[in-house]
């Protein structure tokens, strides 16, 4: 069979990083698909410039549009970040029939309700697993291994460069903005690091997980906001002698009258397992009723760590092109008809 041929929206840390696991694993990732996986056409804003994976054989270009309406492209992979570009480029896709795979949790938290319901009427694919805590499958947990639960609440640590920034200043005293630097070089911060540090990228998250795990339409302008930009070297160390962690979490909860979503600092007892989650891992704890507590552990951001969800969803998506449209996997648990009825 011939190899499905893709086009990469961004071709930075997350665009390089999926690049070079589907050269590198891609027998492998053959097997699993059905089907092989060919980067046929890529966009970057200066493609002169020396990247950290082979682009060769890859028709590069500066407008993404190019790629989005290249005949050859079947699927297309937004990894350029921001929201009103990348969410026209990824409308344009789903009118021309294709199937979409994005990690852009601010684009999925603003406008996914619209994406989504356009590509439930277009009969497309739109998977974003790499969104969500980098290459924890924290979706795929969410709406298919408890999908029999009624999910009570969730809680984690759903920012990578806030919890190795924390982790830094608790383990070696260092300055806040001088590991924010550190984490900007090794690729985990956003594009805008406020968004990491002001907790404004766990509210993206916790949106897009209440929207899966509760089945309510995304409402991002509804969770309250706390970042980590006011914590000091000697909050972290005064909590440490008391024996508590200082951690940014993001928690969602069914209430009686509808839902509580917000992300904040929040000290928690060092025996806990989810306060020694350290430096750039994730954790989520989701409480269903019928399997009880769980907990799901990983890399929260980096190259190859988020490339792992980009391309598992490009694996359901490869496989999706050869099922009936109506057997496919759904884009989020809501029903587009029911997207007002739910106070948050
Ligand atoms: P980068 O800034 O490293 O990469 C963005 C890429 O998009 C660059 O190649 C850039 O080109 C290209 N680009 C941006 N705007 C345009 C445009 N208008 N036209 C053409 N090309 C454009 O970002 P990341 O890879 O870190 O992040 C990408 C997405 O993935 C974001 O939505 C982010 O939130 C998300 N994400 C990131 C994670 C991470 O660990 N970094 C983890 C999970 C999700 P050029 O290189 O020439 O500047
Ligand atoms: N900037 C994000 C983080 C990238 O640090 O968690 C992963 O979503």
């Amino acid at each position: 069979m011939t190899p499905v041929k893709i086009g990469i929206l961004g071709l930075g840390t997350v665009g390089c990083g999926t690049v070079n696991v589907l050269a590198r694993n891609g027998t492998d990732i053959a097997g699993r698909a059905g089907r092989g996986i060919e980067v046929v056409a890529a966009a970057a804003r200066d493609i002169e410039r020396e990247r950290d994976c082979d682009t060769s054989g890859i028709r590069l270009t500066t407008d993404p549009g190019v790629v989005v309406d290249d005949p050859e492209v079947e699927v297309v992979v937004e990894l350029m970040g921001g929201t009103e570009t990348a969410r026209d480029l990824v409308l344009r896709a789903i009118d021309a029939g294709k199937h979409v795979v994005t990690a852009n949790k601010a684009m999925i938290a603003l406008y996914g309700n619209e994406i989504f319901e356009r590509a439930h009427a277009r009969g497309v694919m739109v998977a974003f697993e790499a969104a969500v805590a980098g290459g924890i499958p924290i979706i795929k947990a969410i709406r298919e291994g408890l999908a029999g639960n009624r999910i009570e609440w969730l809680a984690g640590i759903i920012n990578g460069t806030g919890n190795f920034i924390l982790t830094e200043m608790r383990d070696k005293g260092r300055d806040f903005e001088d590991v924010l630097a550190e984490a900007q070089s090794l690729g985990y911060a956003e594009a805008d690091p406020t968004f990491d540090v002001e907790g404004i990228d766990a509210a993206h998250k916790l949106a897009i997980l209440a929207s899966i795990a509760f089945g309510i339409p995304l409402q991002f302008d509804r969770v309250a906001v706390e970042g980590i930009s006011g914590i000091t070297r000697e909050d972290v160390s005064f909590a440490a002698e008391l024996g508590y962690r200082i951690k940014h979490l993001g928690i969602a909860r069914r209430m009686d009258n509808g839902y509580e979503l917000r992300v904040h600092p929040t000290l928690i007892p060092e025996r806990r397992l989810i306060a020694n989650v350290d430096g750039v891992m994730n954790a989520v704890l989701v409480q269903g009723d019928a399997v009880g507590p769980t907990l799901y552990y990983g890399a929260g951001a980096g190259a190859e760590a988020t490339a792992s969800a980009v391309v598992a969803d490009l694996v359901d998506v490869v496989r999706a092109l050869t099922t009936d449209p109506e057997n496919r996997v759904p884009h989020l648990a809501f029903q587009p008809d029911a997207l007002s009825d739910h106070p948050v």
